[in-house]
């Protein structure tokens, strides 16, 4: 049975009061309510959550019958959907516009028994970030160093993909996320804690992954923490330097012109925020031939003047096909000379 219009305008004034616990914005304002009905003395409402299996659906459950009880609805029946990736887009548009600009301050983590805290971080996708990060962590725990990995690439983790497991996390006694414990390196990522398809663009629910498993982690005592970075200035990197203490910046590029532009326009963000970049590692800068041991390099730019090159690494086919257990001598050089260089200044 549908209601007349003069009930309906006064059922979502009524709903409009409600807030989605988790952004702080009427659901009626997020276009959350997607219909309303009766049948007999029951209201039904169909409601769609920005995620799906979104656990705050009983908040907003709890929230919508409190809103509605003193204006004679008894019988209220919710019914959940989810919104689709369209609909996400359009709430998202209206919630940041086109803004650029830095999303407003959050919390700043502890820096907890973590003596260095270095983000690796192109604002290009696909350089390597990830790879690099499972290479200099490999490195670093063969040094000695009691090292981990915090992939807080959100909506596309990839670290456990890159060195070939399929851990899942779990809560200890003391309520900590037991990490991933390879090859000495602890390595925390949402791809063990859940199916991620859903989380896909929400600052808070990002800015949320993030401190949970920064903070609710069982690190202990460590000499390195690398976090592997989504690419891009979207709202996941910036989280992420806004919230964890990070103490250096490593950025990683190809030799193009371009991905070495759009580095460029990193430190920007890094000088905004008070991080310092370390330097760069060049990624897939010159291939070693099979037949005549040949090295050809790729062709490059100058690009970036004022920031430090650190390493050069080569295009490794194997890179691309196996899963990174271990560090190629050559590669193993080049970045142990940049470990030792982040861990003196
Ligand atoms: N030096 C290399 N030689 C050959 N292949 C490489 C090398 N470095 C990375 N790759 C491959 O390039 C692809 C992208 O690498 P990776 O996932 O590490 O990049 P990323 O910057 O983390 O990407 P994203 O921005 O999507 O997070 C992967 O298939 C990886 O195996
Ligand atoms: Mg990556």
């Amino acid at each position: 049975m549908s209601i007349d219009k003069a009930e309906l305008t006064r059922l979502y004034s009524l709903l409009d009061t409600v807030k989605d616990p988790e952004i702080g914005i009427s659901i009626v304002k997020l276009n959350m309510i997607s219909n309303i009905e009766k049948k007999d003395d029951t209201l039904l409402i169909w409601i769609k959550l920005t995620v799906p299996g979104c656990p705050l659906a009983s908040t907003i459950e709890k929230d919508v019958n409190e809103a509605l009880k003193n204006s004679g609805y008894s019988k209220i029946e919710l019914t959940f959907g989810y919104m689709t990736r369209e609909e996400l887009a359009v709430v998202k548009k209206e919630l940041y516009g086109n803004s650029k600009s830095l999303p407003p301050p959050i919390e700043k983590y502890d820096k907890k028994n973590v003596k260095n805290i270095i983000a690796v971080y192109s604002a290009k996708g696909g350089v390597g970030k990830s790879s690099i990060v499972a290479m200099l962590a490999l490195e670093a725990s063969r040094l000695g160093y009691k090292t981990a990995i915090l992939d807080c690439d959100i909506s596309g983790p990839s670290i456990q993909a890159i060195v070939g497991s399929q851990y899942h996390s779990y809560l200890t006694k003391d309520k900590k996320f037991e990490p991933l414990s390879l090859f000495g390196i602890k390595i925390m990522s949402i791809s063990m804690l859940t199916d991620t398809e859903a989380l896909i663009w929400r600052g808070p629910l990002v800015s949320n992954a993030i401190k949970q498993m920064y903070s609710d982690t069982d690190w202990g005592e460590l000499d390195f923490m690398f976090l592997d970075l989504p690419p891009g200035t979207s709202d996941g990197p910036l989280t992420v330097f806004q919230s964890i203490p990070v103490d250096k910046i490593l950025l990683v590029t190809t030799p193009q012109n371009l991905s070495q532009l759009v580095g460029k326009k990193t430190t920007v963000i890094a000088d905004a925020l008070k991080i310092p970049v370390a330097g760069i590692i060049e990624n897939m800068s010159y291939i070693i031939c099979d037949h005549c041991g040949e090295k050809m390099d790729m062709p490059t730019d100058s690009g970036i003047k004022d920031i430090p090159l650190l390493a050069k690494l080569p295009f490794k086919k194997e890179l691309s096909t196996n899963a990174i257990k271990s560090v190629d001598t050559d590669i193993a050089k080049e970045l142990d000379s940049v470990l030792i260089g982040l861990i003196k200044n």
